[in-house]
This record gives C-alpha cells, sequence and structure tokens, in this order.
C-alpha cells in the first residue's frame, strides 16, 4: 500500500513567490493498482510525484510504502523502491554511456557498492532478452551510446531499466508527452506489460484523456493541489472524454488545447463556458488561471 496521509506541500514559504502545491491530500493505493491522474497545469500532479519518490519533502502530513514512514527518506534512498520515468526523454538515461552501461547502473541502483556495475556474460544475455521484447532492435546495439536512440527508443530503454529492480511503486509523469502518437501506442504497451509483469503499483500522470480513461484501474482528477475526482470500477469504465474535460473544467482551470482540444501550441486556453467541455454556464466569479 502507498500511502499519502494529509500531505500539504508549499514551494518557498514565506516568500513572495510561496505556492501550495498540495493541500492536505490523503491517497492510499493499494499494492499492484495502476492509477492515472489528469489535471491541468500546475494542478499538483508532478508534485504528488515528486512527494513519493522523494525529490520533494512535505510541508505536512506523511508518505508511507506498506506501512514504512518515508516521509524523511531522500530520494536516492528510495530508488531501489521506487522507479521513475520522465516526460523528458533525456532525463532517464546517461546520453555518453552505452546502452549496457545504462543498464548495468540501473541494475545497481539502490545498491551500496554502485561502483561495480559491469554486466557478466549472463546478465548481458539477460538483458539482450529484455531489450529484444521491445522489437527496437537495441538488442544488437548494447555498445552504443544512448545519445544516438530516437526518443521513443530512450523511454523504451528508460522502462526497460524501470522495471530491472522490480520496484514496489513506479513513477510516470507525462513520460510520452515527447513521443509521436505511434511510438506513444509502443511505449504504452510496454508500460502495461512492465506494470503486469512486475506487479507494481503505478501512478500516471497524463495530458492524454483517452489513455486517462483506457488504461489502469482507478483515475484521479487533481485540481489546484487536490483530488477532486476519484473513480474506479465501473464508474470510470463508464466515464467518456467529454465528462472527463468537464470534471476538470468545472473546476475552473484552464485546460491545455494541445492535450484536449487538438494538436496546437502547448498554450493554456479557456474552454468558454456553456460549450461541450467547458464549465457549466452557471459557473460565475472570477477564475484564476494556473500557472
Ligand atoms: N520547485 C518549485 N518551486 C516553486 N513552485 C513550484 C515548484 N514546483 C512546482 N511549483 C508550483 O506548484 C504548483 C504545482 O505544480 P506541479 O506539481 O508541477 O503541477 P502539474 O504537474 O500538475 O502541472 C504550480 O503552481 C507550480 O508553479
Ligand atoms: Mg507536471
Amino acid at each position: 500500500m502507498l500511502e499519502l496521509d494529509h500531505v500539504t506541500l508549499v514551494h518557498n514559504p514565506g516568500t513572495i513567490t510561496e505556492v501550495t502545491a498540495l493541500r492536505d491530500l490523503s491517497l492510499r493505493v493499494p499494492r499492484g493498482q495502476m492509477v492515472t491522474i489528469v489535471g491541468t497545469n500546475g494542478a499538483g500532479k508532478s508534485s504528488l510525484v515528486r512527494s513519493v519518490a522523494g525529490e520533494e519533502r512535505p510541508s505536512r502530513g506523511r508518505v508511507l510504502f506498506d506501512g514504512d514512514d518515508v516521509t524523511r527518506t531522500p530520494d536516492h534512498r528510495r530508488a531501489g523502491r521506487v522507479a521513475r520515468v520522465f516526460d523528458d526523454p533525456h532525463a532517464g538515461t546517461l546520453p555518453e554511456l552505452s546502452i549496457e552501461d545504462n543498464l548495468a547502473l540501473a541494475l545497481a541502483r539502490g545498491r551500496r557498492r554502485r561502483l561495480r556495475f559491469a554486466l557478466t556474460a549472463a546478465r548481458r544475455a539477460e538483458m539482450r532478452e529484455r531489450l529484444a521484447v521491445l522489437g527496437l532492435g537495441l538488442e544488437d546495439r548494447l555498445g552504443d551510446p544512448v545519445s544516438l536512440l530516437s526518443a521513443g527508443q530512450r523511454q523504451s530503454l528508460t522502462l526497460v531499466m524501470a522495471g530491472l529492480r522490480d520496484p514496489e511503486v513506479l513513477l510516470l509523469d507525462e513520460h510520452l508527452a515527447a513521443l509521436d502518437p505511434g511510438t506513444q501506442r509502443t511505449v504504452l504497451g510496454l508500460t502495461v506489460d512492465l506494470v503486469e509483469r512486475v506487479g507494481c503499483t503505478a501512478i500516471m500522470v497524463t495530458h492524454n484523456m483517452e489513455h486517462a480513461l483506457e488504461l489502469g484501474d482507478r483515475l484521479l482528477v487533481m485540481s489546484r493541489g487536490r483530488i477532486i475526482t476519484d473513480v474506479s470500477g465501473a464508474e470510470k469504465r463508464a466515464m467518456t472524454v467529454p465528462a472527463l474535460i468537464d470534471r476538470i473544467t468545472g473546476a475552473g482551470d484552464v485546460v491545455s488545447d494541445r492535450s484536449v482540444l487538438g494538436d496546437g501550441p502547448a498554450r493554456p486556453v479557456r474552454v468558454p463556458a456553456g460549450v461541450a467541455g467547458g464549465p457549466p454556464p452557471a459557473a460565475d466569479g472570477p477564475r484564476e488561471a494556473a500557472a
């Protein structure tokens, strides 16, 4: 069970730039559950992910893994239990190192003797097998520097690396955002396979409403540091894209047009009141734009 217990996260407290990214947020995710999270920019999705990873320390509240209070455990000491895939395909791998060295480092993650990371012949064969499953031909390029790989190949490799240590929690923060639709499908398939094989808890932040609805057991909508919708089972299956957009925009936030309204630039736009996907016409009062 992954637990956030009344977590509040304030950035730059006491300064003019103070921002409350998470507000008294509580969440319990049973082991093996896959949760998708949607919400407008600035809703607090990445703050939630970073709090679970240990990159941010909550101002108040607790984070627990299977009952262990890890609130004060720094991210590098959670690395054996948590794996992450970032939105930036460059963030998860070391570009100058070869595919093989990246895999070896991932295997050593969270272990004390990190310097001994060369692969044995048996390990190398195992890594070849894991890469062959991707169908990208990476198993024949173990010596190539990662800088030669495309964005989709890098995210696929990062996923393989994430799965090497059988993480308890897999954190995916918009990890498909930089990929073209075809590659998104491939990497999405790999993601689902990984979660099923490892049986880990997974939290996937996405701007893609279809992915949010189609994947996972549970869907959260975040707004202004809170979870405003939490659906699973039949309720989740009955949810439609317009209904989901309604939930998001009904909270009075802005919607990224790239994510919901087509392929334009990633510029925040407001869905007009009363139109499909917009807030109800009765909604009134000033609405502050999210960052
Ligand atoms: N390191 C930081 N310093 C100051 N403010 C931050 C920092 N990280 C996030 N924020 C602010 O916290 C709020 C939530 O951000 P974030 O969790 O990144 O949202 P999301 O991932 O949903 O877009 C935003 O208002 C954002 O500007
Ligand atoms: Mg984010």
